[in-house]
């Protein structure tokens, strides 16, 4: 989808349809409407009140002209109460128009950017809502239809988005956001792809293909070990989880600014479970197919490294992802094995099925050799955390309470909000083991918790963030601007909190 600013009003920018947003407040509800009734008359007065179209938020209300106008088509929004206006308000809102507009067949899709009314919440600029409006517009049309032989993609498809009634210095300061938005929602998109993307056709050796593909269009480092080397590197959780899977398992290390000694390191670790059967503990066949996306953290890497790349973020970025199937075939670790992790530290596997933190492990021990500013891992690690925070919130858990605010705010600008869990030392008991350092599963009370912990034992001495985004990941339903399937979550928010903190 291609962005594109035009200096022209809403009626004279050529455009399929164009949409304008209404806030419920009678007075600035009333002077948005003012604005159109040149174009169609009293009609669309009496349109709205037999619509009992209000300004709420998810209201709709599309009017044709006939007149030969350059946009026939005006689609209103409602945005509801001024002073709840935040970003979401416009992602929604926008999200909400563009459907709309592809379902009415519309390619040409043109948005007014508001002036935030007096009394938005937060940091609502022109600026920050137009790029609102570019991320809810084009993610809530995103759709997986690569398998799908009559593709709804060729009949319909938004193609061109204009954002209009902009002055020289504005759409100047525009062009910034512009940029930033293309490749921020290319990043969730690519996530979301590779998340969608079938067990059968998306497995270790294919996940490192897509990640070098990636690094070789946008200019970033990637290295890809096999078996041998993971071997000879003694990742002993990678390759106990592999043991029951037919595909060798892959070791993906994504590199920004590679070398470039006078910018801080920052480590993201993707947990790369391809498929997760559960292995010889194997998960009840209901909703199994879900776990196609367990590969979810490594998505959220590889689209953030690669928009980094994109952006020319000043930081050297690293992603570590170890990817393997959990599987049960006939050499499958079995309850009761004890693993030797990458840097000599013991395991019990008491529950094959817990393997994303037996992966995870190695991956963290080895962020130590970076010496690296802050380590944040993404993992689709638990059911507990999605019972604990359902769909809406992203647990996290770390041993740095600065990091993690810096996370919690960016989590709320971009809304991909995080909640924090703690980590009391009082969990751990849960998790030992008598025969090995730690035990792989921690009972059934505080799962997201234990998980972590048993994480925590793996690091270094560096900070760390957790992000367990089981429930965020995988969505069962749909969104206001993500179908259901993969969300592509963790992209927008990890770059948003670097860019932040390399302001500072
Ligand atoms: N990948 C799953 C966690 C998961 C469950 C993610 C549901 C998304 C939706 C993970 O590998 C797993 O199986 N965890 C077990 C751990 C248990 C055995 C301690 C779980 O949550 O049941
Ligand atoms: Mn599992
Ligand atoms: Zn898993």
């Amino acid at each position: 989808m291609k962005f594109t600013t035009s200096p022209l009003p809403l009626p004279r920018v050529k455009a399929d349809a164009v949409v304008a947003f209404v806030p419920q407040d009678k007075k600035l509800f009333s002077a948005e409407l003012a604005k159109h009734r040149k174009r169609f008359g009293k009609r669309i007065e009496n349109a709205v009140e037999l619509a009992n179209f209000t300004g709420k938020p998810g209201e709709c209300l599309t009017f044709l002209t006939e007149r030969k106008i350059a946009s026939p088509r005006l689609i209103l929004v409602g945005t509801g109460e001024a002073k709840k206006h935040a970003f979401e308000t416009y992602r929604r809102a926008a999200a909400t128009a563009a459907k709309s507009a592809r379902s009415a067949k519309v390619k040409h899709l043109a948005f007014s950017v508001p002036a935030p009314p007096d009394g938005a919440a937060g940091v609502l600029t022109r600026e920050t809502c137009a790029q609102s409006i570019l991320e809810g517009a084009e993610l809530s049309l995103y759709r997986y239809e690569k398998y799908v032989t009559d593709k709804k993609e060729h009949k319909e498809k938004i193609a061109d988005i204009t954002l209009c009634d902009l002055d020289a210095k504005l759409a100047n300061q525009l062009k910034e956001v512009l940029r930033f938005v293309r490749i921020t929602n290319d990043g969730a998109m690519l996530a979301r792809d590779l998340e969608n993307a079938p067990g059968n056709e998306l497995y270790p050796e294919t996940l490192a293909a897509a990640a070098s593909s990636s690094a070789r269009q946008h200019g970033y480092r990637c290295e890809v070990w096999e078996k041998k080397k993971i071997e000879q590197m003694k990742f002993g959780g990678l390759l106990a989880v592999n043991s029951g899977s037919d595909r060798p398992p892959r070791f993906i290390i994504l590199e920004h600014n590679a070398g470039k000694k006078d910018f801080e390191t920052v480590v993201l670790v993707g947990k790369g479970i391809t498929f997760d059967a559960g292995g010889i503990s194997i998960k009840p066949a209901s909703g199994m197919a879900e776990m196609k996306m367990d590969m979810s953290g490594a998505a959220a890497v590889i689209g953030t490294v690669e928009a980094a790349a994109r952006l020319a973020l000043p930081v050297h970025l690293v992603g570590l992802i170890p990817s393997t199937e959990n599987l049960l075939g006939g050499s499958a670790m079995r309850p009761g094995d004890i693993i030797t992790h990458f840097g000599g530290k013991t395991s019990e596997v008491d529950n094959t099925d817990a393997e994303g933190r037996l992966v995870l492990a190695d991956a963290l021990a080895y962020a130590e050799k970076y010496t690296p500013s802050a380590v944040i891992d993404l993992a689709t690690l638990t059911g507990a955390c999605v019972v604990a925070l359902g769909h809406h919130a992203t647990g996290m858990m770390g041993n740095d309470e600065e990091l993690m605010s810096a996370l919690k705010a960016a989590g709320e600008r971009t809304f991909e909000r995080v909640w924090q869990l703690p980590l009391y030392e009082e969990y751990e008991p849960q998790i030992k083991s008598d025969i090995a350092d730690v035990k792989n599963v921690g009972g059934r009370w505080g799962g997201a918790i234990t998980a972590a912990l048993f994480l925590k034992k793996f690091i270094g001495d560096y900070k760390w963030v957790h992000l367990d985004i089981a429930g965020t990941a995988i969505l069962e339903e749909n969104m206001p601007y993500a179908p259901k399937g993969g969300s592509g979550v963790g992209v927008r928010l990890l770059i948003e909190y670097l860019r932040n903190h390399l302001k500072k």
